[in-house]
């Protein structure tokens, strides 16, 4: 059967992509944040999933005001990387895994949750700029992907509770799939960060580490916590971390191991966060 071995979560500011795009990760600003992914790619060097099912946010990219599905699981063979006005970033070509997104689609639908089927998608930095921390610039991504996109644009999005039990569906999903496949789920977007209006430019630390240490250590009882709190303490985009509760709940009951866990501010307009987490 296959079995998630381990967890992701990385901010995914745009502004990341463009300098790995550029040459400029050994700049003085931008090498503080690389620095925090040198751990993250030796890592994956050594823990090369078979299939990664990476949940994001698309940024009306993909999907416009005209139609905003909550949870969309990527079905395709391949997602082309978008166009977000210059340009489609310089990355390979994303390889899905259509047998066992259409699996998980099959378990987690007849589990109650309403996910939509995507069957041609382009993915944009929510997704590319995870691969391009974790991986930097290969010739190919080593292992195929599901895009698995969340709303947290558009009001109303979905409670932290109910995505913590969307990847207890998830991980119940993978584990029913008849095939001895190695799977890392991770989870994307955050930390705090507010892009418009008055409080543009907003970061609150405490909140971000209090978010970490919760994340690991009682991830059933940050899911409690209210959308408006995520609004008021991490800023209107501050909401994109209820993604991280989507693969902290696929996760394991009992205890990860930290394999790594890292924190700076700023890049761009964001506080970023990242944790490795591996199932014991
Ligand atoms: C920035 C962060 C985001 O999450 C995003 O989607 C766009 C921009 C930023 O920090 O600039
Ligand atoms: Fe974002």
């Amino acid at each position: 059967m296959a079995r998630i071995s381990a967890s992701v979560y990385t901010s995914h500011v745009p502004a990341i992509g463009a300098a790995v795009d550029q040459g400029k990760t050994g700049e003085p600003y931008w090498q503080k944040v690389f620095a925090g992914y040198e751990f993250s790619k030796a890592w994956m060097r050594e823990h090369t999933p078979d299939v990664i099912f990476l949940v994001y946010n698309d940024h009306a990219t993909a999907f416009s005001l005209e139609l905003i599905p909550t949870f969309a699981i990527g079905c395709a063979a391949q997602f082309q990387p978008a166009d977000e006005g210059w340009g489609p970033r310089p990355v390979p070509v994303v390889e899905g895994h259509p047998e066992l997104a259409a699996h998980i689609a099959q378990s987690v639908i007849q589990d109650d949750f309403d996910l939509t089927i995507v069957n041609k998608m382009d993915v944009d930095h929510g997704l590319t700029v995870p691969l391009s921390l974790m991986f930097g610039q290969p010739e190919a991504w080593p292992c195929p992907v599901i895009p698995f996109a969340v709303n947290v644009v558009q009001y109303p999005v979905p409670s932290g509770r109910r995505c913590f039990n969307l990847g207890r569906a998830l991980r119940k999903a993978v584990e029913s799939y008849d095939a001895p496949l190695n799977v890392q789920i991770w989870g994307t977007g955050g930390m705090s960060h507010q892009l418009q209006g008055p409080r543009a430019g907003l970061i609150n630390r405490k909140f971000d580490h209090a978010f970490l240490d919760r994340l690991i250590a009682d991830p059933a009882g940050l899911s409690q916590v209210p959308h408006i709190d995520y609004v008021r303490e991490a800023g209107s985009e501050g909401i994109e971390l209820v993604m991280w509760l989507i693969a902290r709940g696929a996760m394991s009951d009992s205890p990860p191991k930290v394999a790594h866990r890292f924190y700076h501010v700023p890049a761009s307009n964001t506080a970023v966060g990242h944790l490795i987490l591996e199932n014991q």
